[in-house]
């Protein structure tokens, strides 16, 4: 983590007693709140649908928000539209449909950095600098790369813009083991250069493990919070997530315990 600054006082995102949905009365997100600082990665975990991804979309303006309050470096957000969001500094890699398959890697780093205008060489340059081997691949097609190396590419892709949040939905479901690790790493490193990170994961125990803190997120509201270390060590949260990798089983049995 970053050393301690004016930025670790003022959070970079806070969201409040969020409520958000899809359909006007039935909310999927309900009453979620949560604190990001910079340089920290936060990770939010939690049962199939209990309104992760709709979380985040919330947050880009892609959902709609009944109530509750969304506010980026002090600016309160909810309800601007996701290119002004974008061109504020929130940067957002969605769990599909994140790169255009059959566009260039440079491509699409251009259409990612497309919303500002200046300097886009210099933020090409500086991209390829933090991810190298999308410099060597600068001409092949978005299809022709590796899982991780699209993921990688997703990500590049959302920091063309600058910002000083990244949000990612899942960035490492379907890859290798191996490559798991480096996408954390990656992150990791975003953060210690003074990005805030918030990503929501299935491979949990990977991602608490390089994040500051974890959130778990059940049908729609804060479960449990708390420091990432904290999380690892948590009765509930280790045999809800961090078990024996039965996902699905071990993912109902958080529901069941804390069902009525
Ligand atoms: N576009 C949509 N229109 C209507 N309902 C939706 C839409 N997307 C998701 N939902 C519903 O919202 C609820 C929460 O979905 P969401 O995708 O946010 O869950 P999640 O926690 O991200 O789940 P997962 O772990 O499977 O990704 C689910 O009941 C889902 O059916
Ligand atoms: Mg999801």
């Amino acid at each position: 983590m970053s050393a301690p600054t004016l930025n670790t006082v003022v959070p970079v995102l806070e969201v409040a007693q969020l409520v958000a949905g899809y359909v006007p009365g039935l909310p999927v997100v309900r009453g979620a709140s949560l604190k990001l600082f910079a340089g920290e990665v936060l990770t939010v975990i939690g049962p199939n649908g209990s309104g992760k991804s709709t979380l985040l979309k919330a947050i880009m303006g892609l959902v709609g928000i009944a109530s509750g309050s969304v506010r980026f470096a002090a600016q309160h957000i909810a309800g601007c539209p996701t290119h002004e969001i974008v061109l504020s500094g929130i940067g957002f890699v969605p769990q599909t449909a994140n790169l255009f398959a059959t566009l260039s890697v440079e491509d699409n780093l251009r259409a990612g950095g497309h919303l500002v205008r200046s300097e886009l060489g210099e933020r090409l340059e500086r991209t390829y600098a933090i991810f190298p081997a999308l410099a060597q691949k600068r001409r092949d097609k978005a299809r022709t790369l590796s899982g991780g190396q699209r993921q990688m590419l997703a990500i590049a892709r959302a920091l063309m813009t600058n910002p000083r949040l990244l949000i990612l939905d899942e960035p490492t479901a379907g890859l290798a083991p191996q490559v798991i690790g480096e996408v954390f790493e990656q992150l990791k490193s975003l953060a210690d250069s003074g990005v805030a990170v918030l990503l929501v994961e299935q491979n949990a125990k990977a991602a608490l493990r390089q994040s500051d803190r974890g959130l778990v997120l059940v049908e729609g509201c804060n479960r449990i919070e708390g420091a990432a270390s904290a999380l690892l060590a948590d009765e509930e949260v280790i045999a809800a997530f961090l078990g024996r990798g039965d996902r699905r089983g071990s993912r109902t049995a958080l529901v069941e315990a804390v069902s009525p």
